[in-house]
């Protein structure tokens, strides 16, 4: 692990369980790509999903190893990045009690995300305080490893502003005369948005049923792809269709290049080609992106020790990088007395 870059990226992921094609392209391949440039730090937010999913204990094991292996499938690379779990590195629980301490409520209260997801998981009680502090923890898993960079998504954006003001008030607070930055403002690096739509259009999403995981077989890929609907106004093979109406066509915007992207265009508005002929390339493409990640899943599957070890020295990093931070802020805020 490089430690000679000047930013630190880190990221992290709730245990969602396997990984599909949104997850991919929405976030994982990106992780990947930032390995090359970045020191990075990537871990599953285990505690992240005990604050909307605290009565499913159950699960939360299983979805942590089938997640990491995704990861690791996909290529992040345990030499270069450190893979760890939140709920190994109880540092920042520590962090994320003193940050507490100075956070206004409203802070969390007007967070978007706090009333949204309330309203959309209507299902569970989200009155608590684990769950209103959900950013809060999120500002101590960035803090504590002084990570300048945080790739995230859009929905995420309003959680690492807040995590800068907290950073801003703590070194204000704490940083003396001198103002001493104690803790690093991090700063959003936002994913392109991953156009993939779920196979009917709507999200990806494993909830949904109208996914593609990562470890899809290719006649499951196949399958899934061939009987996935088009433009509705394509009844006979004969009608013209409208590409931009056809979730078919989004995923051309991802696999194709431009002269098939073309031949869709033009195919597809006059009805010159059948939409199983246009979905070929793109069969042919989802298969040959997922080819060499089964393979390395299934690889992995089969030496479930290696993967666990992995994961343990990871934790074990990121335990030394955390604890350092943790003494500075221990000692700013008068905390490390005789
Ligand atoms: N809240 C993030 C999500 O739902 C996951 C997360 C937890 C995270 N802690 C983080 C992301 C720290 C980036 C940095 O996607
Ligand atoms: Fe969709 Fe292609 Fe059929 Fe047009 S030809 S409706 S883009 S699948």
């Amino acid at each position: 692990m490089s430690t000679t870059q000047p930013h630190r990226v880190l990221s992290g992921m709730r245990p969602t369980g396997k990984l599909h094609l949104g997850h991919y392209h929405g976030a994982l391949k990106n992780w990947v790509k930032l390995q090359q440039d970045y020191t990075c730090f990537y871990f599953v937010a285990d505690w992240h999903a005990l604050t909307t999913h605290y009565e499913d204990r159950d699960i939360i094991g299983q979805n942590v190893w089938d997640m990491v292996i995704d990861w690791l499938a996909a290529g992040i690379d345990p030499e270069r990045s450190c893979i760890f779990i939140q709920s190994r590195v109880p540092e920042h629980a520590e962090l994320h009690l003193l940050l507490s301490m100075i956070t206004p409520l409203g802070w969390l209260e007007r967070v978007p995300s706090f009333k949204d997801q309330q309203d959309k998981l209507k299902d569970r009680d989200l009155n608590t305080y684990g769950f209103l502090g959900y950013p809060l923890l999120q500002s101590a898993d960035i803090l504590i490893y002084r990570a300048s960079r945080v790739p995230v998504g859009e929905d995420q954006v309003a959680h690492i502003e807040l995590t800068r003001e907290v950073a801003r008030r703590f070194n204000h607070l704490y940083g003396g005369p001198t103002k001493q930055t104690i803790l690093t403002e991090p700063q959003a690096l936002l994913t392109p948005e991953s156009k993939i739509p779920g196979l009917d259009g709507q999200k990806m999403s494993k909830s949904y049923g109208n996914a593609i995981t990562l470890r899809d077989e290719p006649a499951e890929v196949e399958k899934k792809l061939r009987t996935m609907p088009t433009d509705p106004a394509r009844v006979r093979r004969t009608d013209p269709g409208e590409p931009e109406k056809c979730p078919v066509w989004q995923f051309h915007k991802v696999y194709s290049d431009e002269a098939t992207r073309d031949w869709v265009q033009q195919g597809c508005r006059s009805a010159g080609i059948g939409c199983i002929e246009c979905k070929r390339p793109v069969i042919a493409a989802v298969k040959a992106e997922l080819e060499p990640m089964r393979d390395r899943a299934r690889e992995l599957e089969a030496r479930p020790h290696e993967v666990r070890d992995r994961v343990a020295a990871g934790c074990q990093h990121a335990r030394t990088v955390a604890a350092a931070t943790l003494a500075d802020v221990r000692a700013a805020m008068g905390l490390s007395y005789q």
